[in-house]
């Protein structure tokens, strides 16, 4: 660590000290992994949230302009609370645009102004990708402060899949037992 001193001019040497927190290196390694690989996630959907809320028109426009700019703060919101841990268990944080690119499991469409069924399949794919990452945390890795914020993200992430569902699907019909209601296709 000697050679590593900080002399006050050269910005990137830095003392980098490990988390001494219960958790392995190596784990720590796989798990700011996963977390990297959830931020390149959300910092993609979180864009083409915002391209959706900027360019939306048509019927519904106010409503669906406003709810985009909302899901957009969340995912926003999410990215930080992601990063933030990535640094907590002793990683580096991406949070270059290509970086993100790399990373993304969410695809990338440039040129097209995603409309709703296609925000809401990339909130579905973020579900299915965090509802295996958070397994993991917990199974293999026993890393449940990453489990539980995997879970919360899966949850808001149900939750604004739920309400894009909404907006489109049609009315729910009463099935024949009191009080049970399906969709018309269940
Ligand atoms: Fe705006």
């Amino acid at each position: 660590m000697g050679h590593n001193r900080n002399d006050g001019h050269n910005t990137k040497l830095q003392v980098l000290i490990q988390p001494n927190i219960g958790l392995d290196s190596d784990v720590r390694h796989s798990v700011v992994e996963i977390l990297n690989k959830t931020l390149a996630n959300e910092a993609v959907l979180t864009l083409k949230t915002r391209n959706a809320h900027w360019n939306v028109s048509g019927a519904g426009f106010i409503e669906l302009h406003i709810l985009f700019d909302s899901q957009y703060e969340q995912l926003n919101d999410i990215s930080d609370e992601i990063a933030e841990r990535a640094r907590m268990l002793g990683g580096i944080a991406i949070g270059s645009l290509q970086e993100f690119i790399n990373y993304t499991r969410v695809e990338e469409q440039p040129g097209i102004v995603p409309d709703i069924l296609r925000l809401l399949a990339d909130h579905e794919s973020s579900i299915r990708f965090l509802r295996e990452d958070a397994r993991k945390c917990t199974e293999d890795y026993e890393d449940e402060g990453t489990f539980e914020l995997l879970v919360s993200v899966m949850r808001l992430h149900e939750k604004m899949a739920w309400m894009l569902r909404s907006y489109i699907e049609n009315e729910p019909v009463h099935g024949e037992s009191q009080g049970m209601i399906f969709k018309k296709d269940e």
